[in-house]
């Protein structure tokens, strides 16, 4: 069983220190759990009024006091942490998800799929959509709006991913529709961690929850309040593939039917 926590909080925003020591807090209080979750841009926020301004916030991963911290509690407490990074690589700036093992940095995603004025900051992902297989368990990420994507939940599916990380800053209830049934159609569990608060004109809705490979829900926070949710995750369950006993979700399929989806005009 792999007990796993959400931390829904408010980072705030363009305060790397603050955001450091109050997750640093918040990872305390959570210290027997095996894998915890984080929002989105969880060291500084999100509404960027400039890609100045953003630039001016950003870090290498390996320069990153924010890192540092993560890296020491997770050694400390011998366990896995999903956050949300802001990160800075020569002069571009990415949405990144970093997955943080008491050995370091044991995985990156970022995010692909941009949404509104992240197009003016952010480079788009690329790193594809990876999945990692640290202390026993397959883990892939996704932040936020990725989730309308539904190629991205089924390539790591295939890759055998058991948990699909999912760091958030959501505004809208959609998210509430479209994952369950992802977890449902992949088998495989799904941890969204929200943030909640306000910055400027806009507010992120808290509601963090996670699914389970029947896409049932295991965990859900009822509000935008900052909160702790712990739940336990068997990663076995995932590997139960079967809708039937005659139909398998990812044999089932034929691939060659699907080549369309390369064309850009299917019209
Ligand atoms: C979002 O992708 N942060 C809505």
């Amino acid at each position: 069983m792999l007990k796993t926590s959400i931390i829904q909080f408010r980072p705030e925003f363009a305060n790397v220190k603050a955001n450091t020591l109050k997750v640093n807090g918040l990872l305390a209080a959570v210290k027997h759990s095996d894998l915890v979750v984080l929002p989105e841009l969880a060291n500084t926020g999100y509404n960027f009024i400039s890609r100045e301004q953003a630039r001016s916030l950003a870090e290498p991963p390996e320069n990153s006091a924010y890192v540092e911290m993560l890296v020491h509690s997770a050694q400390k407490n011998k366990q896995l942490i999903v956050s949300g990074y802001h990160e800075l690589e020569g002069d571009k700036l990415y949405n990144s998800s970093l997955l943080i093992s008491e050995d370091g940095l044991a995985g990156k995603y970022r995010k692909v799929h941009l949404f509104m004025n992240e197009k003016t900051i952010f480079e788009p992902g690329n790193l594809g959509f990876p999945v990692f297989q640290v202390k026993g368990i397959k883990l892939g990420m996704l932040i936020c709006f990725d989730y309308l994507f539904v190629e991205a939940w089924r390539i790591m599916g295939l890759k055998g991913a058991e948990i699909i990380a999912h760091p958030s800053n959501l505004i809208t209830q959609n998210a509430t529709k479209a994952i369950p049934a992802q977890a449902m159609i992949n088998r495989f569990f799904i941890v969204t961690a929200n943030r909640t608060g306000t910055e400027r004109s806009i507010t992120f809705n808290g509601r963090s929850f996670a699914v389970d490979p029947k896409g049932d829900y295991i965990a859900r926070i009822p509000d935008d309040k900052e909160t702790i949710s712990t739940f336990d995750i068997n990663p076995e369950t995932a590997h139960d593939k079967l809708i039937t006993p005659l139909n398998h979700v990812f044999d089932d399929r034929f691939p060659g039917l699907y080549k369309e989806i390369l064309e850009k005009d299917l019209t």
